[in-house]
């Protein structure tokens, strides 16, 4: 493309969220929002062992309470053609369906496992008939504690090996003259987000299907319902136009989805599915506890000579969820000599799903902390370390990176948090009579670009609306897209609209891996190319003015206008030339898609977090005092909309490192603190000023806009600083989240 048009030097125009009025005066519709003459309402009753049978369902009672409509279980469900095993040798290429298949059986995997659907014409008749349900099971002894399950690690597609990684020789951290060998855990951690998952579902015909969904992926879940209904794209429509948060948990389709359309069948009605907080612990996956055994050895001046990272995390019986839990640890410092290795442990309990950061937050947790132990051995500050092992290029795959601005992350959050107030030696600062202590920790997470299609309509009111189907969990995408196309086409962004949340529109990607911006901007900016070709081509086929005979390469673009270079009077505006060629609109559909770059270069996104904590000495309460968060992640485009999300991470992250751990009681396989009461997410009080720096430069290789990504960064490596900034101010090492009170005393 010509990058003639596009100044990645210059600022993005700044920009509230287009649709931020819509969501603080509750115009915005979100999944459960949606008003469809005849709705009625599904609720889910969940099993209560965690592994065994069905043996006796009793629903009489259920199903003559007033209003119910349905009570639908393995015993009576619609089929769902999809579930059935799929013949390899007639259909080498087809998929089986992947994850729990609702109703299907009278197997219990996990407790929490939805095993009868009510249906009634109001929500509290629904649920008053839910709880008159009654199962009887045969119960098999269950496995649901991770710790004491460790012997049955194997790897993670399901054979005894684990899967390794292996630069130089293994273990050569123990032959080094300092090392470090310790062990870290993580628990399992719940996405929670503000919106607790829901779904309508409406059989518009016998073969045609519309769901209002909260998706991550609004194309997924159509796949998804196209395979389990085996229906072809256009009898399945699924609609996400606003989606209240999400950190990973809506990127698949989950049983309750499955159980709306099947309810929805069974009465003929749109039938709508909330799940109440509890099931959200069960039903839409969570972060997977995991353990973690890392040693780093160094030269007594700090060069790190071999590190090794261990790395177990938990799976359910029936599905190996995998994720990146040692990646990071291979290239994000340099050193000749590293070997990873991951296994996971099958326990009866629900799959997980990736969430935020996903296993890079749990790795970088454990890494990072065990970086500055290592700097703390040797006597030596802990970003110094860092930048003495600085990786110029990435060391795993020997490759340059596209752009690294690891340094000037490093540099902006010490000035800002003022590191040298920092003292090496811990429990030396104090305020108020709290202990004081900094601390910092390093993340990273690929920069990608994937396939999308945009539509872009340029109309004879001067006005440009673009199309794909995506969805937006919070980030902002719609108000990125009109940036990127403002900058683009030239054109002030009042004057152009995003249009996403539909199946129906052209493909776009699922927003997840931090890669929305990347992919999708990329598209916008194609698209925008192309229009710009046309109307190019409009304009000289039309002729400038009766004096001018414009060549292409003599053409410019400003302000919703076309001209010749250099000239100042005579601009036609786009909407005049669309005119004058007795056009209504330019509407073009642009498939976008990256080139071979990826092969060339390694890409990533950078952050570094700065953390001040005050503990109490007594009490052992930890506040995160203040926070400066510091990321590469190309060119910002939306300098709001970005911070927003650093901070957004940052609030994740606190909870990660101080509060948050969903606990399982292990004589039943079922969570304790399945509440908000209980699960304890980090609320105002516990949230200090945070302050989002970003290097601002651009990428010049992943995609025409110079962005990466930010959505993962902006958590991974968080709780390490916490962690370090802990032990900064106590001399106590928390190797085990969440760093509570009772572990300081
Ligand atoms: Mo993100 S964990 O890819 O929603």
């Amino acid at each position: 493309m010509d990058k003639l048009f596009f100044d990645t030097t210059g600022p993005f125009i700044p920009a509230d969220r287009v649709d931020g009025r819509d969501k603080v005066t509750g115009a915005a519709k979100y999944a459960a929002e949606h008003k469809l003459p005849g709705t009625v309402y599904g609720v889910i009753v969940t099993s209560t062992i965690a592994k065994g049978t069905i043996t006796a369902l009793n629903t009489r009672t259920a199903e003559t309470a007033p209003g119910v409509l349905a009570v639908i279980s393995h015993l009576n469900s619609p089929p769902v053609p999809g579930f059935q095993p799929i013949d390899k040798k007639a259909n080498p290429k087809a998929q089986e369906w992947q994850g729990l298949k609702v109703f299907y059986d009278n197997k219990v995997y996990s407790n929490g496992q939805p095993i009868v659907i009510v249906v009634a014409d109001t929500f509290e008749r629904a649920v008053y008939a839910a709880s008159l349900v009654k199962a009887q099971y045969a119960k098999e002894t269950a496995q649901t504690d991770f710790e004491k399950n460790l012997s049955k690690a194997r790897g993670p597609q399901g054979g005894d090996k684990p899967q390794v990684y292996k630069r130089g020789e293994a273990d050569v951290y123990k032959k080094a003259p300092v090392f470090i060998e310790e062990e870290y855990r993580m628990p399992i951690e719940t996405h929670n987000p503000m919106e607790m998952h829901a779904i309508i579902a409406h059989w518009e015909a016998p073969d045609q299907i519309t769901v209002y969904d909260k998706t991550q992926g609004p194309k997924d879940t159509q796949g998804d319902l196209m395979q389990a209904f085996q229906l072809p794209e256009t009898k399945v429509k699924v609609i996400a136009e606003y989606v209240g948060g999400g950190f990973g948990s809506a990127l698949r389709t989950w049983p309750h989805e499955i159980a709306a359309v099947l309810a929805a069948k069974k009465v003929n009605k749109p039938v709508k599915v909330m799940l109440s907080r509890d099931q959200m612990f069960t039903m839409v996956g969570y972060r997977p506890c995991a353990h973690q055994k890392i040693g780093i050895g160094a030269t007594t001046d700090g060069k790190f000579t071999g590190i090794t990272h261990e790395a177990i995390a938990q799976t359910s019986s029936y599905e190996n969820f995998t994720e990146g839990i040692v990646n990071a640890t291979k290239f994000l410092y340099d050193c000749p000599n590293v070997n990873t290795s991951y296994q996971l442990v099958p326990l009866d309990v629900s799959t997980p799903i990736w969430m935020r950061g996903p296993g890079e937050a749990t790795g970088c947790f454990a890494f990072e902390s065990a970086i500055d132990e290592l700097a703390c051995k040797l006597n030596i500050d802990p970003v110094e370390l860092r930048l003495r092992n600085y990786a110029e290029q990435d060391p795993e795959r020997n490759l340059p990176f596209s752009s690294k601005y690891l340094r000037e992350c490093y540099q902006l959050g010490m000035e800002k948090i003022g590191w040298t107030n920092r003292k090496q030696q811990p429990g030396t600062l104090k305020e108020d009579g709290w202990l004081v202590g900094y601390g910092m920790g390093s993340g990273v997470f690929s920069a990608m670009r994937w396939v999308a299609t945009v539509r872009a309509v340029l109309k004879d009111d001067g006005t440009l609306l673009l199309q794909s189907a995506v969805s937006d969990m919070g980030p902002g995408t719609a108000t990125a897209m009109v940036q990127i196309a403002s900058k683009a086409m030239d054109l002030p962004p009042e004057k152009i609209k995003f249009e996403l949340g539909s199946s129906s529109l052209p493909p776009g990607p699922t927003q997840g891996g931090s890669a929305t911006t990347s992919t999708l901007g990329s598209a916008v900016y194609d698209a925008c190319m192309e229009l710009k070709e046309k109307l190019k081509t409009l304009l000289l086929k039309t002729g400038h003015d009766a004096t001018t005979h414009p060549e292409a390469n003599n053409i410019a673009f400003e302000n919703g206008q076309i001209f010749l270079k250099g000239q100042t009077t005579n601009r036609r505006s786009y909407e005049e030339l669309l005119k004058k060629n007795q056009l209504d609109k330019l509407d073009i559909t642009k498939d976008s898609r990256g080139g071979t770059e990826q092969r060339k270069y390694s890409m990533y996104s950078f952050s570094v977090h700065f953390t001040k904590v005050w503990v109490h000495p007594l009490t052992g309460v930890v506040k995160v005092k203040e926070v400066v968060t510091t990321g590469d992640a190309g060119k910002i485009i939306s300098e709001k909309t970005a911070r927003s999300q650093m901070i957004g991470g940052v609030v994740g992250g606190i909870g990660m490192a101080l509060t948050e751990e969903a606990i399982i009681d292990h004589r039943f396989g079922r969570y304790v603190n399945n509440n908000f009461a209980d699960y304890h997410v980090p609320v105002n009080a516990d949230v200090p000023r945070i302050e989002a720096l970003f290097v601002n430069k651009p990428d010049p290789v992943l995609n025409p806009m110079g962005a990466k990504g930010m959505g993962e960064i902006a958590l991974i490596g968080f709780a390490a600083s916490v962690a370090n900034a802990v032990y900064n101010a106590t001399g106590k090492r928390i190797r085990q989240l969440p760093i509570t009170p009772d572990k300081l005393l």
